[in-house]
């Protein structure tokens, strides 16, 4: 293992160390290895795939098989990051048994290093069998969009006294059930700051604010290359979406007005053993 790469352990330790947790998603070869290579902490192989890349309106569809294929394209990828593998929607919550197989495949079959649920207490027994056979577990409490049905809608979430204190319960819970960190995901700060003030894991945030002990954004979104909605809580670091446009629309252009290829992008008879680096 090299020296330098991120384990479960040092995700843990980075909380009591006061390092904020710098985490994104990734489902390709390409964005996973330029995340590793800027130094990312925490790689998640998300079941957001299913909105951004496959096109669907929710996660819900999803397939255990879907997420190990990316996994795996991730994990080949990847040489210092934590790989974190997301658990699709009904390959965990029908049965312990079945959670236990499919969080296995994530290691066995996707290279990842750990998994990732949704849900609180009703999922501490889960969490706890499956951190028992090895695997280590991330909690996901806040807007779950697996339950998106549930909720009406992608809406904050922990807003009055009495949701603040289950998802602190929650949070406690899978603490104790033995989850090495938590994502928040649309709650308000100061119940973020609440839970990271009591739970000694770490919590990583999206839509959470800035008191969580580390953050995740879908990549897709940060780059501007997923444009259908928008939520305030996230920062585009690019706008790769127009710039893809706009060479694609370069390219149709130059293609159609006879000025793609030019003589210097063309093989001539005296160059055919040629090898392109
Ligand atoms: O699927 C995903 O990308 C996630 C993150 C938003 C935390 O669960």
């Amino acid at each position: 293992m090299r020296k330098d790469k991120v384990t479960v352990t040092k995700i843990v330790g980075m909380k009591s160390e006061g390092e904020r947790i710098a985490a994104l998603t990734a489902y390709d070869f390409i964005t996973a290895k330029i995340l590793d290579e800027v130094g990312i902490d925490l790689i998640l192989v998300g079941d957001s795939v299913g909105t951004v890349v496959a096109g669907y309106d929710t996660t819900l569809p999803v397939t255990m098989d879907q997420m190990i294929y990316h996994t795996a394209i991730v994990s080949r990828a990847v040489r210092r990051a934590l790989v974190v593998g997301d658990m699709p929607f009904m390959s965990y919550q029908a049965s312990v048994e079945d959670a236990l197989r499919n969080a296995g495949r994530f290691l066995k079959d996707g290279g990842a290093e750990a998994v990732k649920l949704e849900g609180g207490a009703e999922f501490a027994e889960t969490v706890r069998r499956i951190v028992a056979s090895g695997i280590p577990v991330m909690g996901h409490l806040g807007l779950t969009p697996q339950s998106v049905h549930k909720f009406g809608g992608y809406k904050l979430q922990a807003v009055t006294e009495e949701a603040a204190q289950k998802l602190l319960r929650d949070a406690k819970a899978l603490e104790e059930a033995g989850v090495f960190s938590i994502v928040l995901e649309k709650v308000p700060q100061e119940i973020a700051r609440r839970v990271t003030l009591e739970v000694s894991v770490p919590t990583i945030g999206i839509g959470a604010g800035p008191y969580c002990d580390g953050q995740i954004l879908v990549t897709h979104d940060m780059l501007g290359l997923f444009e259908k909605f928008r939520p305030k809580f996230v920062r585009r670091y690019a706008e790769l979406g127009k710039l893809a446009k706009e060479a694609c629309s370069n390219y149709l252009t130059d293609v159609k007005g006879g000025r793609f290829p030019s003589e210097e992008e063309s093989y001539s008879a005296y160059e055919s053993d040629r090898e392109d680096s």
